[in-house]
């Protein structure tokens, strides 16, 4: 017999948390999270969970909310959950996922070890690299988003899919294929020693829209100079796509200042200001997937 299910809203995934425990028909608990005056994190479940299968949800950057998904998982634990997943829609710390200088930690398996004494499965949303999710243990899993974001492209009317450079192409090429349509990846070549031109390796992009598909956006700098050569290459609309809305420093409005036409991402950042898809439909689907086949 399948485990009654209860999603658990970390504060920073409380829109997904609560779309996702519609999408299960699942209870949402109640929680008491609250910070101290020092800044240490105060986490608490408050709703029965013993012998439930407890969902938490929580994206783990920045740290506090890291912090706050470690306590998540011990009070779930603590308090008698039969199993703990932890959901971690956009895991940070993911791009550090080797020793790039010497002396570095490799921040990603550090975050992920810590994680994994308390949680009994992982799901995260379309990871950095796939191969982080070893850092945690076997079966953890990860779940797409770009069906969602691909189907929005299509009602804009996209015709050509790019990825900002060749590592990006996985999620780009997902897209397209998705769509029908033409994938590229972007090509940097440097015409002097401040000039430095970006465009599609093979594609012609004059007169077509254009979406950029990345996994992140942080500050926009990759979106913003790849829109700016786009549309002096005659692209008509250029989209800047991505999972993760982690958006730095007002990128929002660089970015639409900076020659995009329209943003879309994902609610794994709770975020305003762009178009957005949700990511819950996708996870419910991994979690629901056991069941169907028990
Ligand atoms: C890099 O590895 C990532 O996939 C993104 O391309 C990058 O983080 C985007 O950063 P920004 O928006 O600051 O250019």
């Amino acid at each position: 017999m399948s485990l009654p299910l209860v999603v658990v809203p970390g504060s920073a995934s409380l829109t997904l948390a609560t779309r996702l425990a519609d999408e299960l028909g699942a209870e949402l608990a109640e929680t008491d999270i609250h910070r101290f005056p020092d800044g240490e994190v105060y986490a608490r479940i408050v709703s029965e969970i013993e012998g439930k299968h407890a969902i938490l949800v929580q994206t783990t950057a920045p740290n506090d909310n890291l912090i706050e998904l470690l306590l998540l998982q011990d009070a779930a634990r603590e308090h008698g959950a039969a199993k703990i997943t932890s959901v971690i829609p956009y895991y940070g710390y993911a791009r550090q996922d080797q020793v790039f200088k010497p002396g570095e930690a490799v921040s990603s398996r550090a975050v992920a070890r810590a994680l994994a004494t308390t949680a009994d499965q992982v799901i995260t949303v379309d990871p950095h690299k796939e191969a982080i999710l070893d850092f945690f243990f076997d079966g953890a899993h990860s779940v797409t988003a770009i069906p969602q974001l691909a189907k929005k492209l299509g009602d804009w009317g996209v015709e050509v899919i790019l990825a900002p450079d060749k590592g990006a192409r996985a999620h780009a090429n997902e897209a397209a294929a998705l769509l029908g349509i033409p994938c590229d990846h972007m090509e940097k070549t440097r015409l002097g020693p401040t000039e430095v031109v970006m465009k599609a390796k093979d594609l012609d992009v004059a007169g077509k829209s254009v979406a950029i598909v990345d996994d992140m956006i942080a500050s926009g700098g990759t979106m913003i100079t790849a829109a700016t050569q786009l549309k002096q290459q005659g692209a008509s609309k250029v989209y800047a796509v991505c999972t993760h809305g982690i958006f730095t420093g007002g990128a929002i409005p660089k970015i639409l200042a900076g020659g995009i036409d329209r943003i879309l991402c994902t609610d794994t950042i709770h975020t305003d200001g762009c178009d957005t898809v949700s990511a819950a439909p996708a996870i419910a689907a991994q979690l629901l997937a056991p069941l169907l086949h028990a």
